[in-house]
């Protein structure tokens, strides 16, 4: 009889775990899909006050300066663009800082040229296959996705890093709700020492 039970009892432990299981996961999957909405809008606030759409997107030229393209917002350096010949002897401590294209979107300095990269959610030329939690690591360290090479100026994660994590979130759901836009950004361009 005691056995009887305990099998019972295991069955319906096992049938608890797996409801459990299946419910999260479809709980899981929703969020995934839907983002909140409230959470997009301050996303999207921020990175408008945080000067994001400065440097990653490209422009379009009116009278009254340049713009960001509302057709290719945040797509980053425009891979079809060609980069100006890059000046000599320019930059230096008693020279000039920085030097940058008419779309704000590549920078040539000590650095050598890096280029903003795409803030969309193309999955192989945006920020499609991040994580939330690579992009806070990469705001937080200045590394490349939270671990890898450091991320160049003028690029100020020092200064978006020090936003809460609720905040980071919100930036990073607002760039996920973005239409994802094709865009290889290039590889930044080292150094040559003639400055
Ligand atoms: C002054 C120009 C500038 C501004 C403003 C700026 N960025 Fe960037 N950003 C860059 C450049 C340039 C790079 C590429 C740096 C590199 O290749 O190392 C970059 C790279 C990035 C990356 C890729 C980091 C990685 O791990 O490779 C992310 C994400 C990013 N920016 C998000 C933002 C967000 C969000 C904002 C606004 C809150 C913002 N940026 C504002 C210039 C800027």
């Amino acid at each position: 009889m005691r056995r009887r039970f305990a099998l019972i009892g295991s069955i319906a432990a096992t049938l608890a775990t797996l409801i459990l299981f299946t419910y999260s996961n479809s709980i899981s999957q929703q969020s995934a899909k839907k983002a909140d909405p409230t959470l997009i809008k301050r996303g999207e606030m921020l990175v408008t006050i945080g000067g994001c759409n400065d440097c990653h997107s490209p422009k379009v030229f009116t009278q009254m300066g340049p713009l960001p393209d509302s057709s290719r917002l945040l797509s980053g350096h425009p891979s079809s663009l060609k980069l100006p010949e890059l000046p000599v002897n320019i930059i230096g401590p008693d020279k000039w800082g920085a030097v940058t294209n008419n779309d704000l979107t590549a920078w040539y300095g000590p650095w050598g040229v890096s280029f903003a990269a795409n803030l969309t959610p193309d999955n192989i030329t945006g920020i499609g296959a991040w994580t939330e939690d690579s992009f806070i690591k990469a705001m937080r360290s200045g590394k490349h996705l939270g671990a890898g090479r450091a991320i160049l100026p003028p690029m100020p994660w020092f200064n978006i890093g020090q936003l809460p994590n609720s905040d980071l979130k919100a930036i990073f759901a607002y760039l996920r709700s973005l239409k994802p836009i094709e865009n290889e950004v290039p590889m930044p361009i080292p150094p040559t020492g003639k400055g």
